[in-house]
C-alpha cells in the first residue's frame, strides 16, 4: 500500500496567529510518500530512502519507546517511530505480523513546509490502514498533533491539521475551520511557486520569542488580521498577490525577514502577482503567486539567485 501526504504553506497570518489572530494555511502537492508492506515476523523495518538509512526493531519494543531518550542513530526516525508507537497504542492491537515501511519525500526540511508533520500524518494513516483499522481525519489530526508535541515538546495545530484535512484552513486560537466554496475554487485556479531561499538561522520558537519583544506588535497583528479578512473575500489574483506582499511588509516590521528573502519577494512582485515569506521566517521559503503570462521570466530571474524552485498547487 502507498500513502501520499501533502505539505503545507501559511498563506497569511503567521506569528499573528500565536496571539489569537487568524491565519490561513493550505495543503500543497509537494508530498511525502510511504510504502508499507507485510513481513512475516513481529518486526518493523524502516527505510528512509532519501537519507539511505534503515532500522529494524521488534514490534513489542515500539509500543513503549521513550522518544526523548532515543539513541543518536535513531534520531532521523523519531517522528516516524513516535507515530507508529502512538497509532499502535491508540488502536490497542497486538499485531501478529509486522511491516516494512519505505519513506521518501519531496519536501525540503526545516523550512516551514511541515515536512515532519507530513511524515507523521502519513505514518499514522499507513499503519492504521495496514492493520485494517483506518482512522478518521479527526483521529489522525489529534494523534498527529500529539506526536509532534511528544517529539518537539511544543507544537501548534497548523501543520498536522492542515496536512490531515487538506485544502484550506482558517486557524484561530488553536482551533480550525475548513474553508470551502468560492475562496477554495479561486485558490484551485492559482499556481504558486515555493522558493527555498536559504537555511533558517533560527528555529520557530526562537523567532516567536523575538517577535514577542517587539513593542508595537499588536498594531502590526491587527493590520495582518485585516489582510486575512480582505484576502478571504478576494476572487482575483491581482488583489490576492497584492495582499500577500502587504503581509510580507508587515512581517518585515516584525523582523522575521532577511535581505535574501526580501530580494526574492521583490522578484515575485515584478514577475508574479505577489509574494511573501511563509512560516516563521528567518530564512526558509518564499511563496509567489504566479502570473502565467510572465512565468518564464519569473523562473529565469529566480534561477539567477541560487535558490530551489518548487511548482505547486493546492492539494485536496
Ligand atoms: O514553523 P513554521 O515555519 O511552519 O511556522 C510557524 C508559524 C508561526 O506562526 C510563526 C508559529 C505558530 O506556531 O503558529
Amino acid at each position: 500500500m502507498i500513502v501520499e501526504t501533502p505539505s503545507k504553506v501559511i498563506l497569511f497570518g503567521e506569528h499573528a496567529v500565536v496571539y489569537g489572530y487568524r491565519a490561513v494555511s493550505m495543503a500543497i502537492n509537494l508530498t511525502s510518500t510511504i510504502k508499507i508492506n507485510k513481513i512475516n515476523e513481529r518486526k518493523i523495518i524502516l527505510n528512509l530512502k532519501d537519507l539511505n538509512k534503515s532500522l529494524s526493531l521488534n514490534l513489542n519494543d515500539t509500543k513503549d519507546l521513550n522518544i526523548s531518550n532515543l539513541d543518536n542513530n535513531l534520531s532521523d526516525f523519531k517522528y516516524c517511530l513516535c507515530a507508529i508507537k502512538n497509532t499502535l497504542n491508540y488502536l490497542n492491537i497486538e499485531p501478529e505480523f509486522g511491516f516494512k515501511m519505505e519513506i521518501s519525500s519531496k519536501i525540503p526540511v526545516s523550512c516551514g513546509l511541515g515536512s515532519s508533520a507530513s511524515i507523521t500524518v502519513g505514518t499514522i494513516r499507513a499503519v492504521s490502514k495496514f492493520y485494517n483499522k483506518p482512522l478518521k481525519d479527526d483521529e489522525v489530526a489529534k494523534l498527529g498533533y500529539l506526536v509532534e508535541r511528544e517529539v518537539q515538546g511544543k507544537a501548534s495545530i497548523t501543520d498536522t491539521f492542515t496536512i490531515t484535512y487538506r485544502g484550506i484552513l482558517e486557524i484561530k486560537n488553536n482551533k480550525f475551520k475548513k474553508i470551502k466554496g468560492s475562496f477554495e475554487e479561486f485558490l484551485k485556479s492559482c499556481k504558486f511557486l515555493i522558493v527555498y531561499v536559504e537555511k533558517r538561522k533560527k528555529k520557530t520558537a526562537e523567532l516567536v520569542n523575538k517577535v514577542a519583544k517587539i513593542k508595537d506588535k499588536d498594531i502590526i497583528f491587527k493590520k495582518i488580521d485585516e489582510i486575512v479578512e480582505e484576502a478571504l473575500k478576494t476572487k482575483n489574483k491581482e488583489d490576492f498577490g497584492r495582499l500577500m506582499t502587504k503581509n510580507h511588509e508587515l512581517l518585515k516590521k516584525l523582523n522575521v525577514s532577511t535581505p535574501k528573502l526580501d530580494k526574492i519577494v521583490n522578484i515575485g512582485n515584478i514577475y508574479g502577482y505577489g509574494a511573501k515569506l511563509t512560516g516563521a521566517g528567518g530564512g526558509g521559503c518564499i511563496i509567489i503567486l504566479v502570473n502565467e503570462e510572465k512565468e518564464n521570466e519569473l523562473i529565469k530571474e529566480l534561477n539567477k539567485e541560487n535558490v530551489k524552485i518548487f511548482k505547486c498547487e493546492m492539494m485536496n
